[in-house]
C-alpha cells in the first residue's frame, strides 16, 4: 500500500512526476465535469482532480462520501493561476488522479467535523465517538504535542544521568492518601490490590535499592470527585533521587522545565524561579498555588477592627478569627445574580456572611456601613485603596478560612472582570513558582488528630524537629510545591530515611495504631534498617503540563482517551456489569438493594 508522500509534501518542485497518496476524503465538490476532491492524511491536504475521461473511477469518485479513505495515483500538475491556495503548502499544484482504490466508505457522520461546529457539539457525542473528536487536525496535533513534550522531559531525564524504571500498578490499599480503585484477587480470597496512586512507595524502595536517579512517565489512579484538571488516571512525571538537598531539587526541575517549554513552545522562560512561603501564599493569595499574573490580593483588617463596635467582626476577632478582605478593583458594577453566585460558593467554603461595600458615584454602598466607625472607614479606604467602581469583599473568621474563602472571591472576580475586558491573564504569561516552607502536619477536625499536609514519608525541616511532640502544627515539612498560573503542577518533597523518624511521624504524630504501622508500612521501616540513602523527590502531573503548554480549558482535551465527570468511558461504555461467574471467582457478592438505590 505504498504512498510516495503525504498530503502535505507536493509543490512546484513536483510537477510533473507520477505519485500516490492515501488519506480521507475531507469534501468532495463535483464542478460539473470535474471533480474535486480534498484529500487529508495527519500532515495535509492535496487537491486531487478527477476528469471524466477516467470512466469508472470518475464514476466511483462522483458517489465519494466524507470521510471515506481513498488510494489515489496520478500526476502532479501546476494550478491555473487564480485557483492557487496561498493557505496550504500544497497549495500551488493539484493531482490529476488516473487510478483510485477506496479502502473504506465512510457512513453519515455522528457530527460535523469541521471545527467551528464541531466546537459546538455536545462533548459526551463527541467522547462516544472521539476517533472521529480526534481525526479533527486540531486534535490530533494536540496529542503531538503531548508527544513532544514527553520527549523533550525523557530527553532531559536521560541525559542526566536517570533511569526510567516501572512500577507495579497492582499495590496494595494505604488509605492515607485519596480514595483507591480496589482490585479483588482471585486467588487470594477476600484479599484485595489497590490501583497505586503514584509509585511513591516503590520510588523510596528503588532508592534503597541504589538506582540513586530514576524517573517514570507513571500512570497513577485516584477514586476522586473529578474536576477540570482532574482524571481518575493520570499520568505522573515521577522522579526521585538519592543524595539530593531541595535547592538541587529545585535546579533540576527548573532546568527541565526550561527546555521542555523551549522545545514545545519556542519559549525561553527566565529561571530560578520565584519562591513563597506557604503562609505568605495563603496571606496574599488565599491558596497555595496562587496565580500571579494579576494582583489583587487579599488584605488584613484584623488590627482595624480590633474595638469594633460591628458585633459579627469584633466577637470573630475575640474568638481567635481574622478579618480579610480584597478589593475587585473596578467590579462595582457586579450583577445580583453575580453576587448571589458569589456568596453561594463562599457559603459553601464555610462563609457565614459575605460583607461587601461598594464604591460608586462618589458613595459608599454596603449592608454593614452603618456599623463602621468613621475611623475603620478611614482605615479601609486607605489600606486598600478604595476608588470609584470598587467593590470590597470581607471575610471575617478563622485564618484557614478567610483565606480560601476570599481565595475564591479573588479567581471569581478576576473571572468577571476578565470577562467585561478590564482584566488581562495572558494564557502565555508563564509565572512559574515554588510554594515552599508548608507545614508537616494539619489538624483535621474530623479525625481528632494530626494529618500529614502531603504524605507521611516528608521529612520535617531540620531545626523543626525538636517541636514534633510538643507543638507539630510549628513544624515545617521539606516539602516543594511547582505553580504554574494558578495550577498545582507538582510536588514533592525531602523523605524522611532514618526509620526512627519514621515510625516516630506514624506513631506519635499522626497517632497509626502499632498493628496498622506494622501491616501497611512496616516493609519500609524494614527496608529503611538495610542502609537507606537520603533521598527526595517529585512528581509533575503530565496531564496538567500539556493542559497547559496547549492552552486547553479541560485536561480531557489532551488525553486520547478521557473520562467523563462521572468516571465512565462513553466509546467502550465503561465501567461495566460483569457476568455471575466472574464475581463468584472473584468470591464478590454484590448487594442488588443498595445498586437499585
Ligand atoms: P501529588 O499527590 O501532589 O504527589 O501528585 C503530583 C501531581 O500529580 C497531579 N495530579 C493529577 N493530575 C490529574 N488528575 C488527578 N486526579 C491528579 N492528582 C494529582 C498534580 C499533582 O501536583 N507521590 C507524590 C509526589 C512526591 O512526593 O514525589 C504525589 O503523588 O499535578
Ligand atoms: P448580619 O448582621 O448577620 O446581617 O450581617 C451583615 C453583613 O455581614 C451581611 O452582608 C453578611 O453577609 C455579612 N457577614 C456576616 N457574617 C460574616 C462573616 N463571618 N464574614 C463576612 N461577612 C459576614
Amino acid at each position: 500500500m505504498k504512498r510516495t508522500n503525504t498530503c502535505n509534501e507536493l509543490t512546484a518542485d513536483f510537477a510533473g512526476k507520477e505519485i500516490s497518496l492515501i488519506g480521507w476524503v475531507e469534501s468532495v465538490r463535483d464542478h460539473g465535469g470535474v471533480i474535486f476532491v480534498d484529500l487529508r492524511d495527519r500532515e495535509g491536504i492535496t487537491q486531487v482532480v478527477f476528469h471524466p475521461e477516467l470512466g469508472a473511477t470518475y464514476e466511483k469518485a462522483q458517489k465519494l462520501k466524507d470521510e471515506s479513505v481513498i488510494q489515489i495515483f496520478g500526476k502532479v500538475a501546476m494550478r491555473e493561476e487564480g485557483t492557487k491556495n496561498p493557505n496550504l503548502k500544497t497549495g500551488d499544484i493539484e493531482v490529476n488522479c488516473s487510478d483510485m482504490i477506496v479502502h473504506n466508505v465512510c457512513d453519515v457522520l455522528p457530527f460535523p467535523l469541521e471545527d467551528e461546529r464541531a466546537d459546538k457539539v455536545n462533548e459526551d457525542l463527541r467522547l462516544q465517538y472521539r476517533y472521529l473528536d480526534l481525526r479533527r487536525p486540531r486534535n490530533l496535533n494536540l496529542l503531538r504535542t503531548r508527544h513532544k513534550a514527553a520527549v523533550s522531559i525523557r530527553d532531559y531525564l536521560n541525559s542526566n544521568g536517570f533511569i526510567e524504571v516501572e512500577t507495579p500498578i497492582l499495590f496494595k490499599s494505604t488509605p492515607e492518601g485519596a480514595r483507591e480503585f480496589l482490585v479483588p484477587s482471585r486467588t487470594n480470597p477476600g484479599n484485595f490490590y489497590a490501583l497505586n496512586q503514584s509509585p511513591q512507595q516503590y520510588k523510596q524502595m528503588l532508592m534503597v535499592a541504589g538506582i540513586e536517579r530514576y524517573y517514570q512517565m507513571a500512570k497513577c489512579f485516584r477514586d476522586e470527585d473529578l474536576r477540570a484538571d482532574r482524571q481518575p488516571e493520570f499520568t505522573q512525571i515521577d522522579i526521585e533521587l538519592s543524595f539530593v538537598e531541595r535547592e538541587d531539587m529545585y535546579a533540576l526541575i527548573e532546568n527541565m522545565l526550561k527546555k521542555t517549554w523551549k522545545d514545545v513552545l519556542g519559549i525561553d522562560i527566565p529561571t530560578p524561579f520565584p519562591r513563597m512561603q506557604y503562609v505568605d501564599a495563603m496571606n496574599r493569595y488565599g491558596v497555595d498555588k496562587p496565580d500571579t499574573r494579576f494582583e489583587m490580593e487579599l488584605t488584613d483588617l484584623t488590627n482595624v477592627f480590633q474595638k469594633s463596635q460591628f458585633k459579627v467582626f469584633a466577637s470573630v476577632i475575640q474568638n481567635g478569627g481574622v478579618i480579610k478582605a480584597v478589593n475587585a478593583k473596578g467590579l462595582a458594577d457586579i450583577t445580583q445574580g453575580e453576587l448571589k453566585s458569589l456568596e453561594d460558593i463562599a457559603k459553601t467554603l464555610g462563609a457565614k456572611g459575605l460583607a461587601f461595600i461598594k464604591a460608586e458615584n462618589g458613595a459608599w454602598k454596603s449592608p454593614i456601613l452603618k456599623f463602621l466607625s468613621d475611623e475603620e472607614q478611614a482605615a479601609l479606604k486607605e489600606k486598600l485603596n478604595i476608588e470609584d467602581g470598587d467593590i470590597v469583599f470581607f471575610a471575617a473568621t478563622d485564618w484557614e478560612h478567610a483565606c480560601a474563602i476570599l481565595g475564591r472571591v479573588r479567581l471569581d472576580c478576576a473571572k468577571l472582570l476578565q470577562a467585561r475586558g478590564r482584566l488581562d491573564i495572558p494564557w502565555d504569561k508563564f509565572n512559574f513558582l515554588w510554594v515552599i516552607e508548608f507545614p508537616l502536619m494539619i489538624y483535621d477536625e474530623e479525625e481528632g488528630r494530626y494529618v500529614s499536609a502531603h504524605h507521611p514519608f516528608t521529612s520535617p525541616v531540620e531545626e523543626d524537629v525538636q517541636y514534633l511532640d510538643s507543638d507539630p502544627k510549628r513544624v515545617r515539612g521539606q516539602h516543594y510545591d511547582i505553580v504554574l498560573n494558578g495550577t498545582e503542577l507538582g510536588g514533592g518533597s525531602i523523605r524522611i530515611h532514618q526509620p526512627e523518624v519514621q515510625e516516630k511521624v506514624f506513631r506519635d504524630v499522626l497517632k497509626i495504631p502499632e498493628d496498622v504501622i506494622q501491616s501497611r508500612f512496616g516493609y519500609m521501616l524494614k527496608a529503611f534498617k538495610y542502609g537507606a540513602p537520603p533521598h527526595g523527590g517529585i512528581a509533575l502531573g503530565f496531564d496538567r503540563l500539556v493542559t497547559i503548554l496547549t492552552n486547553r480549558a479541560s485536561i480531557r482535551d489532551i488525553i486520547a482517551f478521557p473520562k467523563t465527570q462521572k468516571g465512565q468511558d462513553l466509546m467502550a461504555q465503561s465501567p461495566s456489569p460483569v457476568t455471575e461467574k466472574q464475581l463468584k471467582d472473584l468470591h464478590i457478592k454484590l448487594d442488588e438493594t443498595e445498586i437499585a438505590e
